[in-house]
């Protein structure tokens, strides 16, 4: 039985104060006796890591990620965060290669590769996001592209290691859109994530990976997308910015 995980990415929005409140809320919430075998994850700013932390406490289903970290160890990058920091944290899980990060900072297959590496390192789980443009799936390159960004930067994994990845199928033109890929786009794709990793792995590996959606996924349309075969749950944006839908959409397993 793969995780249920529904992840929340809060994306450069919140103060402390109100990222605390927010989280809060998550976590009072996330104790209802039905969410007791589900992933609730919060992908939180940097800066509100540490406070997040002591809020959800004890809480055995609630954990916390960061949005990226840097490929080095350490050193002369100004303005960075390397896994180190964020293990020490206690940080759960990095998000990597979100379209965001790949389109406006430009971060390459080999960046991305060398970070995945390094969280793996860390001991915390990489949230590795793939996905394409709307031109590339007018195209019909959608297949393609998703494939040669997995093989790109987590091929090279051994099987121990890739075993631990989380991945995310987010289409870009489906982010923060309001436009969700249909049922079956999404479960098309996710498939063929899983076939892809089952070549390159072997089935059993491609069985346990858990494969997140993720673009304009609202209370709405979490319950009939979570029932696609392949689809493990979402990262969630914008409806993860309000306590109660977010709560919602981790209720539509
Ligand atoms: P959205 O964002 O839910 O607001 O579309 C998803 C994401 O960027 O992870």
């Amino acid at each position: 039985m793969r995780k249920k995980i529904a992840a929340g990415n809060w994306k450069m929005n919140t103060t402390l104060d109100e990222g605390l409140k927010l989280a809060s809320e998550v976590v009072h919430m996330a104790k209802d006796e039905s969410l007791s075998e589900t992933t609730i994850m919060m992908s939180v700013p940097y800066t509100h890591i540490e406070s997040i932390k002591k809020t959800i406490g004890n809480a055995t289903n609630v954990f916390i990620a960061a949005q990226n970290c840097h490929q080095e160890l350490s050193g002369a990058y100004t303005g960075e965060i390397s896994a180190a920091m964020l293990q020490n944290l206690g940080v759960d899980c990095v998000v990597l290669g979100h379209s965001e990060r790949r389109e406006y900072y430009k971060e390459t297959y080999a960046e991305l590769e060398s970070k995945t590496q390094i969280v793996l390192k860390h001991q915390m789980t990489p949230i590795f996001c793939c996905g394409e443009k709307l031109a590339t799936r007018e195209e019909n390159a959608h297949f393609d592209l998703v494939k040669e960004q997995l093989s790109s930067s987590l091929f090279e994994l051994d099987a121990v290691e890739f075993a631990k990845v989380i991945i995310a199928y987010e289409p870009v033109w489906a982010i923060g859109t309001g436009v969700t890929a249909s049922d079956e786009q999404a479960q098309e794709m996710h498939h063929f994530i899983r076939h892809t990793i089952a070549k390159n792995y072997s089935d059993s590996i491609a069985k346990q990976i858990p494969i997140l959606y993720g673009g304009s996924v609202k209370p709405a349309n979490a319950q009939t997308l979570f029932s696609c075969p392949d689809v493990d749950g979402g990262l969630i944006g914008g409806a993860s910015m309000d306590a109660q839908g977010f709560i919602d959409i981790a209720k539509s397993f």
